[in-house]
């Protein structure tokens, strides 16, 4: 009977689906990398969300390992060549947190123009600071989204919904915009110098660069925020503390940092900033589907030999 290892915290359906289907189950959580070492030769199947970090030493020691199942988006935590160099497969559930994503980039645009975390706490200390509080509207307000997969659709969508004006800059959306007439396929320079609100939804440079430098910046409306919920490399960090400190735009809020957990941070206490503990996909439903999916893959591929979503 294969043996599976879950080594991230994920919703119990996951483990429900795969004994339910044959596959025997482990589900330890917060291992060390020595630990996860030394029992990793045990397994036919590695289920993760994002904290595991199955590095290339972990791959190379593995001897039984079929596949490595990403219950997320992002396989930046899985060395993907290390992986295709043994064979194993690595997937992932693409999908299964879009919709939660979305939403928590459209909660931290709110937050961030109606200064809602600063209001609240102001006012929980009987500051009564309204006439400080005023905010902005997003109706009629240029959003700029860098990329358009699974998440950057959808914030399309609920900010068109909202009335702002919509662009994109991503080479994918040049091939499928006439299904999208809505929204106005941008070029880098424009998109930076013309958007109240760049909100990111995409990949790093080629070579993992920031898409977002000091450069970038000093080109932004002094009014614009930026956010995001992508992956932390996308921003240089200390390019960014120094715009905020300079008032060269108006705000920032991101779910991800460039090292995680963000124990440390140039941009903690820093105003204007709204930072959140990568968290932008933890919903309820978003992690049970995500979780229903990974099991789902894997007992599709142990019991009927069916690759799904495979991006090896
Ligand atoms: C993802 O890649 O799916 C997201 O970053 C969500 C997560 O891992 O928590």
């Amino acid at each position: 009977m294969p043996k599976i290892l879950i080594s991230d915290a994920m919703d119990n359906i996951a483990s429900e689906i795969l004994s339910n289907n044959g596959l025997e189950v482990d589900t330890k959580t917060n291992l060390q990398p020595d630990e996860l070492k030394k029992i990793i030769l045990n397994y036919d199947g590695l289920i993760v969300r994002s904290a595991t970090k199955v590095t290339k030493d972990i791959i190379n020691l593995t001897s039984n390992l079929q596949i490595i199942g990403r219950a997320g988006a992002g396989v930046d935590n899985i060395d993907i060549e290390a992986a295709k160099n043994k064979n194993i497969v690595v997937m992932n559930t693409p999908g299964g947190n879009t919709n939660a994503t979305a939403e928590h980039t459209v909660g931290l645009i709110f937050a961030l123009i109606r200064k809602i975390p600063l209001a609240n706490d102001t006012t929980h200390r009987g500051l009564w600071e309204k006439k400080k509080m005023k905010g902005s509207e997003l109706k009629g307000k240029k959003i700029g989204i860098f990329g358009f997969g699974n998440v950057g659709k959808r914030v399309a969508e609920i900010s068109s919904a909202l009335g702002m004006s919509v662009s994109i800059y991503s080479s994918h959306f040049n091939s499928v915009k006439n299904n999208y007439k809505n929204y106005i396929s941008s070029d880098l320079d424009n998109i930076i110098k013309n958007s109240d609100i760049i909100s990111l939804h995409c990949k790093p440079n080629q070579d993992n660069s920031s898409i977002i430098t000091m450069n970038e910046i000093k080109l932004m409306k002094k009014n614009c925020i930026l956010i995001n919920t992508a992956r932390g490399n996308l921003i240089n960090e200390n390019d960014l503390k120094n715009a905020l400190e300079n008032e060269l735009i108006q705000g920032a809020a991101l779910d991800v940092f460039s090292n995680e957990p963000a124990i440390e941070s140039p941009l903690f206490n820093l105003k204007n900033i709204i930072l959140t503990p990568h968290i932008a996909a933890s919903t309820d439903e978003a992690q049970i589907v995500v979780a229903e999916m990974i099991a789902n893959q894997f007992c599709d591929y142990f019991n009927k030999n069916n690759i799904i979503n495979s991006i090896t």
